[in-house]
């Protein structure tokens, strides 16, 4: 099996919010780091890797944001230009314009069109080998299938002739796992954790993308275990308490609430971290990445993480 940071197509989902876009820049990072060339590419246009990297905004044209480690944005009509100009050979000067509204006429009576123009670009860069890596701030977990699975379906739409050609080079990309993988971010919570285990049957049960990790993000830590847990306990007794509270006063109480909640709220998530290893296919490489409790955003969260990433993956 690959180990991440040697696959050279990486695709990183989740459910909104846990941490997707923190992990796709991060595993970039670290990458970058390690001297790898590297290109991360934001799929959305929303502007966040642009914002995991403290930049107001992205262009398809990559920007390096540090040593080795480029950064784009995905553009369906930038895609077909260069789509046009590379791979078919017609040079196109300035807006595509009535061809992109014809593209757009196409692309909406045919679904995967779109996605199989960013799909292709991603794979046209790890065909040429231009970096080493290329890392995707990709779909969320309910339409990651769709994108990562565009080829096929294209594939299986056209019988012949130049597309289905197109789709033969990208499909032995997709479906190499030393080359290609997928990478699912969720927070060690009830509706995270079951999207991630149905996530990953579907792709395994329906595509030819090798699941290539499943990263828990913002793991809480065990705040008391043995002996501090028994010294917790006794503390909370009422004994200790009537004194506690006649030396402090009476909000001693509230104090030693928040604790036992913080104690049972990381319980909880232990517990669903269970249930991934339980539940999770055995070839499945489970990571764990803690809540970094901080109030810094962007850059510094990434860097932050891509230490931690660095421990998980050994
Ligand atoms: N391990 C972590 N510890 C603390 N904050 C984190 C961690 N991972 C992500 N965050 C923060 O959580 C927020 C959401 O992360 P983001 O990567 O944008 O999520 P998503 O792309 O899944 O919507 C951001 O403010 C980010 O800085
Ligand atoms: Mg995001």
């Amino acid at each position: 099996m690959t180990a991440i940071l040697d696959r050279q197509l990486l695709f990183v989902t989740g459910k909104g919010g846990v941490g997707k876009t923190t992990t796709a820049a991060a595993l970039a990072d670290l990458a970058a780091r390690e001297g790898r060339r590297v290109l991360v590419c934001e799929m959305d246009a929303k502007g966040a890797i642009a914002a995991a990297f403290d930049l107001p905004r992205l262009q398809f044209e990559p920007t390096e944001v540090r040593p080795g480690l480029h950064a784009m944005a995905m553009n369906t009509e930038d895609s077909l230009r260069e789509y046009l100009r590379v791979m078919a050979r017609v040079p196109v000067v300035g807006r595509i314009g009535p061809l992109a509204h014809m593209f757009d006429f196409v692309a909406d009576a045919a679904p995967g069109v779109k996605e199989i123009l960013a799909i292709g670009k991603l794979c046209y860069e790890v065909r040429e080998r231009h970096y080493d890596l290329v890392v995707v701030d990709a779909e969320a977990s309910g339409h990651i299938v769709a994108q990562i699975d565009a080829p096929r379906a294209i594939r299986e739409l056209v019988q012949v002739g130049p597309v289905r050609d197109q789709t033969e080079w990208m499909l032995r990309i997709l479906a190499d796992p030393a080359r290609t993988g997928l990478v699912v971010v969720t927070t060690p919570e009830e509706m995270p954790v079951t999207e991630t285990i149905e996530l990953v049957a579907k792709v395994q049960a329906t595509t030819e993308v090798d699941v290539a990790g499943v990263f828990v993000n913002r793991m809480l830590p065990e705040w008391f275990e043995g002996r501090d847990l028994e010294v917790f306990e006794g503390l909370r007794g009422p004994q200790a308490q009537a004194l506690l509270a006649a030396a402090l006063g009476p909000k001693v109480g509230v104090v030693f609430d928040a604790a036992a909640l913080a104690q049972s709220r990381s319980g909880v998530a232990n517990g669903f971290v269970e249930r991934l290893r339980d539940e999770l296919p055995k070839e499945v490489p489970l990571h764990v990445l803690p809540e970094l409790f901080t109030k810094a955003s962007g850059r510094r969260v990434v860097s932050l993480v891509a230490d931690e990433l660095q421990g998980a993956l050994g």
